[in-house]
């Protein structure tokens, strides 16, 4: 495993002996640098976890655009001297874009191949669910989250099952699946911060290992995950161009399709209607990252982090 970071070579050694220490039956040697044109030599999997997070003052505008500059500089990387089919899952926030401006700077790197991880979501949503229903959480399926990871990511329980039985008719309350549901998911990264004052990291690090082992195993029959992936021809009908989370099956493969007998009503469509204007709008604000031309920056006013409350 190689370590790569804009941190200090002290903070990467910090986390080389953790994952020593951890004796991880599959990890043989762990190397620590920072220059990405050395540390994704020869890469399969690039885990893209850092970014910078917003500070005093700072507008959305600019931390997309310095966290862009990262981005661009590491598919620039990626694409000089990874695996030409390194599968690659962005976690710095805001991740989805972070994703689109990476994929567009390694023209070389299928653009199937990229991610933005919306797993952590999923599990949040699946979690919650199960606490409502009183059964445990592997008993729910079919979880979407369609969308940005933002506050305006859309928790889809009108696809989602509780013992393969539509959440709608295990939960009657649509009250609290619309609102209390919806809003726990959007926010709950925020809420975590605020309850002890940084991200979350063991829970995020679980569902990145999820996302990987959704696409080395075969998806159950009848089941799907969700993954931010990039829309071109999607069948949702969602803006082409944009990394966006939707539900995907994978034979196993590393490569994934994207699901099928998927149901829609007004409400779910209005909602990923909202996040697909908030990534358009992140989109034209990158646009001089992506080689797209001069960016415009319209950002909704409401755009946030799900760490940003
Ligand atoms: C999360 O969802 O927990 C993070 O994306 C929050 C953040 O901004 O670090």
């Amino acid at each position: 495993m190689y370590v790569y970071a804009h941190n200090p070579l002290l903070m990467q050694a910090g986390v080389a002996m953790e994952l020593e220490d951890s004796l991880y039956p599959l990890l043989r040697e762990v190397s620590i640098g920072i220059d990405p044109y050395d540390v994704f030599q020869d890469a399969e999997w690039a885990l893209l976890i850092g970014a910078k997070p917003r500070g005093p003052g700072m507008e959305r505008a600019d931390l997309l655009d310095i966290n862009g500059q990262i981005f661009a500089e590491q598919g620039k990387a990626l694409n000089a001297v990874a695996s030409q089919n390194v599968k690659v899952i962005v976690v710095g926030n805001p991740c989805n874009t972070n994703a689109l401006i990476c994929m567009k700077n390694a023209p070389n790197i299928p653009a199937k191949n990229f991610h933005a991880l919306t797993r952590l979501d999923e599990n949040r949503a699946k979690c919650q669910l199960a606490l409502k229903a009183g059964v445990f959480y592997d008993q729910v399926s079919n979880m979407t989250i369609w969308g940005n990871h933002s506050t305006t990511q859309v928790p889809d329980f009108l696809n989602a099952k509780i013992n393969g039985i539509p959440v709608k008719e295990v939960i009657k309350d649509t009250k609290w699946l619309e609102e209390e549901f919806t809003e726990m998911v959007q926010k709950r990264g925020g809420v975590l911060i605020q309850k002890w004052g940084r991200s979350s990291a063991a829970s995020t690090a679980v569902s990145v290992v999820d996302a990987i082992r959704s696409l080395v195993t075969p998806t159950p029959e009848g089941d799907w995950f969700s993954t931010g992936v990039y829309t071109t021809g999607n069948p949702y009908g969602i803006a082409d161009g944009l990394v966006f989370s939707m539900p995907c099956r994978s034979k196993g493969d590393g490569d994934y399709e994207l699901a099928k007998d998927v149901i829609f009503d007004d409400y779910l469509l209005k909602r990923i209607k909202k996040s697909e204007a908030e990534l358009l709008a992140e989109k034209r604000c990158v646009a001089h990252l992506t080689g797209e031309g001069i960016a415009v920056c319209d950002l909704p006013g409401d755009t946030m982090l799900p760490g940003e409350m």
